[in-house]
């Protein structure tokens, strides 16, 4: 683990900098109880950065971002730069560090806590103590395979088209991230593709059959298509410890497991590259929700899931479990207390927005320590 921490916070756009301004709040407590000093500088990214600088991220916040122990991520997007070309859209800048950074493995999980049983539009019974971790992949397949394009046919016709494709190696490495984490889990893995349509899927399963026959026999593995794991997690969410899949099929079943537990509000994800030589680690955190455009600026945004990014920090690239654990709890506490931002609000709570939800944490965390 590095003894200087150096972290990168890049707020970006809507709600991000307003979820930040609490990260903040959480990180100057720990610097005054002195369990932690980091060495942080923050940047543009996204919409902010187009506005600011003509691109979604300007080279020096690459060359900080690989110079980093760490990134803190917010949210970047909105209406206002809808209309700009794909090659200039805000959602390029996390694609890129995603890409240049190698952070292959994108970690979401769904956790219902006890006091937002409730919240949640699935049935208490079925949702109660769900804990799953969907491991998706980060940086190859749909979103970055080649040939893509937009062409004109001979008869003047226009086709779009995007290329899916993996090798043995980019399986391999995250399907050992879900296995690895299996272990410390329910020692369950749920590999997910469509090897009944895809070649590619096909291969997918193939390569992961193969690793788990070579190295992790101990793991109970299972294969499920797609669509169906879709209806599974609807139909029975807890079956799952770790699912491990696609770039795009990760995509759209993590945004399905988080309205499992009620609110995008408070999901944290972590992306990680691999352990290098040197023994640092790549690695970004950042809420699943976007960047909410329309509740951004009315201070009502919930900052638990930037908050629990912040924890997942803390747990993964400093080793510091207990620290964030604490951070989990005070969350817990807070909403266990009746404290509720807009999106998780449920009968008989009180609905309190962004800044006074923060207050209530560093409140909290005063408490527990
Ligand atoms: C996510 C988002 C991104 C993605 C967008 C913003 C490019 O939906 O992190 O899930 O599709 O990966
Ligand atoms: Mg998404």
């Amino acid at each position: 683990m590095p003894a200087n921490k150096k972290l990168l916070v890049l707020p970006g756009d809507g709600i991000g900098p307003e979820v930040m301004r609490e990260v903040r709040r959480v990180i100057d407590w720990m610097d005054r109880r002195r369990m932690v000093t980091f060495e942080m500088s923050e940047d543009l990214v996204g919409g902010a950065s187009l506005d600011a600088r003509g691109v979604p991220i300007a080279e020096e916040t690459m060359e900080k971002a690989r110079d980093a122990d760490a990134i803190l991520f917010g949210s970047v997007g909105g209406p206002k730069w809808d209309a700009l070309g794909f090659d200039k859209r805000p959602e390029i800048s996390i694609l890129r560090l995603r890409k240049e950074l190698d952070l292959f493995a994108n970690l979401r999980p769904a956790i219902v806590l006890d006091p937002l049983v409730d919240a949640s539009t699935l049935k208490p019974d079925v949702i109660r103590g769900l804990d799953l971790m969907i491991v998706r992949e980060s940086t190859g397949g749909i979103y970055f395979g080649t040939p893509r394009g937009i062409e004109t046919l001979p008869n003047g016709e226009q086709r779009g088209y995007d290329t899916e494709s993996y090798t043995t190696g980019e399986i391999e490495r995250v399907a050992r991230v879900g296995f690895e984490l299996a272990r410390k889990r329910q020692n369950r893995l749920c590999s997910v593709e469509k090897a009944n349509v895809m070649q590619s899927g096909l291969f997918w399963r193939q390569t992961v059959t193969a690793l788990h026959q070579r190295e992790f026999a101990d793991v109970e593995l299972s294969h499920m298509y797609a669509d169906n794991c879709a209806m599974q997690l609807v139909r029975n969410p807890r079956q799952f410890d770790v699912i491990v899949t696609s770039n795009i099929f990760g995509d759209i079943l993590s945004d399905l497991a988080s309205m499992l537990t009620g609110s995008l509000g408070m999901l944290p994800s972590a992306t990680l590259g691999a352990v290098q030589s040197s023994g640092k680690r790549h690695a970004l955190y950042e809420p699943i929700h976007g960047s909410a455009p329309d509740i951004a600026g009315k201070g009502i945004a919930n900052p638990m899931a930037q908050i629990l990014s912040f924890a997942m920090l803390l747990r993964f690239s400093f080793g510091m479990d207990e620290d964030a654990a604490l951070i989990e709890r005070a969350c817990t506490n807070v909403l266990g207390s009746g404290l509720r931002t807009a999106d998780v609000m449920a009968v008989g709570t009180a609905r309190v927005g962004t800044s006074v939800m923060g207050e209530a944490i560093i409140r909290e965390l005063d408490k527990l320590v």
